[in-house]
């Protein structure tokens, strides 16, 4: 069995920025009220989005302006774990309850005791455990795995998909009555590219945050290569942008980013048509990272192949091979 995530993780990205939820476009502002608006209840809270749009941010921004801001946020990544291992993440267990249980254990639903969990990807959960999520939704009651005692909680629930639920109903692959038990206040967080005006105020921040934790003050970005960020498409969303100021950041070592860097990073960007769900064979995703692969050690290794090669663990003559496949030069 794998090492289970540990019960309070970090936010998506290895920046020590953007723990606030930024924006100043009419559609953030709406967003952030409704977070105030919730956050003065207990009511559970669906938020929803593209990917990279900023839903876990908002899931944090809301149980830091609810009343249980002193108590514990716990997340749980529901796509990411089969489901007896979700179960037992999510109730956890008497000893005993299975081989392997050697003493009882806390799930997280305990763990978040008095503070707010935040249930990840909810779309992604099967039937199986939606009805006992609809449970534990409902009459806030749930069993720990082997056991017999009822136990109660004291929780508030926030949920985060960047799936069509409406039409995962339809296909009858996700419960209505649990959909409508979740979105009691649903927060749809704007696609970036539907905001250009944000674009800039983030793209500044992210730059300062990244350049000072990189000891590296000073390389702001200059103003016509933020004009040229916010005419971009982020299909990607606040992620996309992210990652690639920080790549900005790591590979200049002029004063300031200029256009010409802007430029040259955002033609590397792999396409990606906005707002399609995304691929689920399992040929697509292997291709899609191996081209992202491929595209990252080029520019790390600033365009020299050998080294690129090293960095990806395969010959020169493979991937030579990889990008003509992948059409990169
Ligand atoms: N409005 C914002 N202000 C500042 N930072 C943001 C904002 N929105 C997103 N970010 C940053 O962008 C990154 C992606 O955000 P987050 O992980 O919350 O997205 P998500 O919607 O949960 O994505 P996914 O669906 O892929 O899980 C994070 O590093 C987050 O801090
Ligand atoms: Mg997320």
């Amino acid at each position: 069995m794998t090492a289970a995530p540990h019960a309070e993780e970090r936010a998506a990205g290895p920046l020590p920025a953007a723990r606030e939820l930024l924006g100043e476009s009419e559609a953030m502002r709406e967003v952030q009220r409704l977070i105030d608006r919730a956050a003065a209840t207990d009511a559970t809270v669906l938020v929803r989005g593209e990917s990279g749009t900023g839903k876990e941010l908002a899931a944090r921004a809301l149980h830091e302006r609810s009343r249980r801001r002193s108590g514990p946020f716990v997340k749980v990544h529901c796509a990411a774990l089969p489901d007896a291992l979700l179960e037992s993440e999510l109730f956890g267990y008497e000893k005993g309850a299975f081989t392997g249980a050697a003493c009882r254990k806390p799930g997280r639903v305990e763990l978040a005791e008095g503070g707010t969990l935040f249930l990840d990807e909810i779309g992604d959960v099967t039937p199986a455990v939606q009805v006992k999520l609809l449970r534990l939704l409902q009459d806030r009651a749930y069993e720990r795995l082997g056991g017999t005692r009822t136990l109660h909680a004291d929780v508030r629930f926030v949920a985060a998909t960047h799936r069509n639920l409406e039409e995962m109903i339809e296909a009858g692959q996700f419960r209505e009555d649990l959909f409508y038990r979740l979105n009691v206040v649903p927060i749809w967080i704007p696609p970036l590219r539907d905001r250009p005006g944000d674009v800039a105020r983030l793209a500044r921040e992210f730059s300062e945050a990244i350049a000072s934790a990189a000891g590296r003050r000073g390389a702001g970005l200059s103003d016509d290569a933020v004009e040229r960020l916010a005419a971009h498409r982020w299909t990607g969303n606040v992620r996309q942008l992210q990652n690639l100021i920080e790549r900005l950041i790591v590979l200049s070592d002029g004063p300031s980013i200029s256009l010409a860097d802007v430029e040259r990073e955002l033609s590397r960007e792999p396409a990606k048509p906005a707002g399609v769900p995304q691929e689920l064979s399992l040929g697509a995703r292997t291709s899609t990272a191996e081209r992202e692969a491929l595209q990252e050690a080029l520019t790390r290794a600033g365009d020299n192949r050998s080294l690129a090669a090293r960095l990806l663990g395969i010959s020169r003559r493979t991937l030579y091979s990889k990008l003509a496949e992948h059409g990169l030069k």
